[in-house]
C-alpha cells in the first residue's frame, strides 16, 4: 500500500491558515497519524473512487437548503452522471445528508436536515462567526452553518470514511471557508480559545468521560462563545444517567445517556451559563432509515419489533435533546 494513500494536499488549505499556525504542526501530525494507511485497509479503494470522480466545475452551490446542492443537472452528461454515481457509491454507506450533486440525489440514512431545522430556529445569529463542528460526520451540518452565515467552519471527525466523503463533495464545491480534519475532540489544543460557536452533536455519549468532552469544547471557545450540544437523552434514570450494560440500539460505544436535568447539571459543573434545552425529539423511522445509499440495517432493525417504544436491548427508544449554553 502506498504511504501517501491519503493525499496530504487535502490539508493544504488548513495548513495555509495563519490563525492556526501556533498549533498547525501538532494538529497535522495527529491528523496524519489518525489516517495512517495501515489502519484503513479500504483506503486505496476509497482514494481510487475519489480519483475516478468526473472532472466537473460549477458555480452553482446552495448550502441553505435541505439538500446541499452543488452543480445543476444541466451541467452534466448522462454518461458522466453514471460515472459520478458509481464513484460516490464506492463510498457507501452515506449516513449523513441529503446532498444533490449535479442533480444526483444522495439519499442518506439520516435526514440530517431535520436535525438542522429543529436547531436552526433556536440558534443565535452566527453571521461572521468562526465555527467548530466536533464530530461533524461527513460535514453535512458544516455546509448548513456556512449557509447560515458563518465566516469559517472547521469540522473535525476521527472517521476517515467521513473525511473521504467530505472530499468527494468538496471536489465540486471547492469551498475555501470550510476545512475538515480527521481529529477527535481529545486532539484539540487546550489553549485554542478561537471559535465563536462550537457544535457537538451526537458525540458526548460516545465519550467515557463527559466532563472531559465539555472541557475540550469549552477550551475551543472564545469567552461568552456559544455551545450547541445535541445528545441522546432519557426521560428518567437512577441518578439521571442510563448506563447501558453493553449495546444501546445495537451501538457498542454508548457509555451513558443522561436525562435533560442531569445534562444541564453537568454543563453548569463545567462552567457554562445561560443553559437552555431548546428541543426534545424522539427519532422516527422516517428520520433514520435504510436507503439505496445506506443499505445496512437502520433504526427499525434496532427497535423491539413487538414493542417499538424499546430498543432491542430493552431500553427506551432513541430520543434526543438540543441544549444551547454560553462559556462563562
Ligand atoms: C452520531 S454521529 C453524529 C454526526 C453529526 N454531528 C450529526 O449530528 O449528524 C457521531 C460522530 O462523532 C464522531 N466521534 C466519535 N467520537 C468522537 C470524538 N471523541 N471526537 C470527535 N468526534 C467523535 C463519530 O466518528 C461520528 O461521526
Amino acid at each position: 500500500m502506498r504511504s501517501d494513500a491519503i493525499k496530504i494536499d487535502h490539508f493544504d488549505q488548513f495548513i495555509a491558515r495563519q490563525e492556526f499556525s501556533k498549533w498547525r504542526d501538532q494538529l497535522l501530525k495527529q491528523a496524519l497519524y489518525n489516517i495512517r494507511p495501515e489502519r484503513h485497509g479500504d483506503l486505496p479503494r476509497w482514494q481510487a473512487a475519489l480519483d475516478r470522480l468526473p472532472a466537473l466545475t460549477t458555480d452553482r452551490k446552495s448550502y441553505d437548503v435541505s439538500k446541499i446542492s452543488i452543480g445543476a443537472a444541466t451541467e452534466i452528461s448522462s454518461a458522466l452522471k453514471i460515472q459520478l454515481k458509481a464513484s460516490l457509491m464506492e463510498l457507501h454507506p452515506w449516513r449523513k445528508g441529503p446532498y444533490q450533486l449535479f442533480g444526483l440525489h444522495i439519499d442518506s440514512e439520516w435526514r440530517s436536515d431535520w436535525k438542522w431545522d429543529r436547531l436552526a430556529k433556536h440558534l443565535p445569529d452566527i453571521t461572521g462567526h468562526n465555527v467548530l463542528d466536533v464530530g461533524c460526520g461527513n460535514g453535512y451540518h458544516c455546509w448548513r452553518m456556512l449557509g447560515f452565515g458563518a465566516n469559517y467552519v472547521l469540522g473535525i471527525d476521527p472517521s476517515i470514511k467521513f473525511l473521504i466523503q467530505h472530499h468527494a463533495i468538496n471536489r465540486y464545491a471547492r469551498e475555501t471557508q470550510f476545512d475538515f480534519l480527521p481529529l477527535a475532540s481529545e486532539h484539540l489544543p487546550e489553549d485554542l480559545a478561537y471559535f465563536d460557536t462550537v457544535f457537538s452533536m451526537g458525540v458526548i455519549y460516545h465519550r467515557r468521560t463527559p466532563q472531559n468532552h465539555l472541557a475540550e469544547l469549552r477550551n475551543a471557545m472564545v469567552a461568552k462563545g456559544t455551545l450547541v450540544l445535541e445528545t441522546l437523552i432519557v426521560d428518567e434514570a437512577p441518578n439521571g444517567l442510563l448506563v447501558p450494560a453493553s449495546r444501546y440500539a445495537q451501538m457498542n460505544n454508548v457509555w451513558f445517556i443522561p436525562t435533560v436535568s442531569k445534562l444541564i447539571e453537568e454543563l453548569a459543573k463545567a462552567d457554562f451559563i445561560n443553559i437552555r434545552c431548546v428541543d426534545i425529539n424522539e427519532t422516527s423511522m422516517s428520520e433514520q432509515r435504510s436507503t439505496s445509499w445506506m443499505t445496512f440495517h437502520s433504526l427499525e432493525n434496532f427497535l423491539n419489533p413487538n414493542d417499538p417504544t424499546k430498543t432491542l436491548e430493552g431500553y427506551p427508544r432513541p430520543k434526543r435533546a438540543i441544549v444551547i449554553a454560553n462559556k462563562s
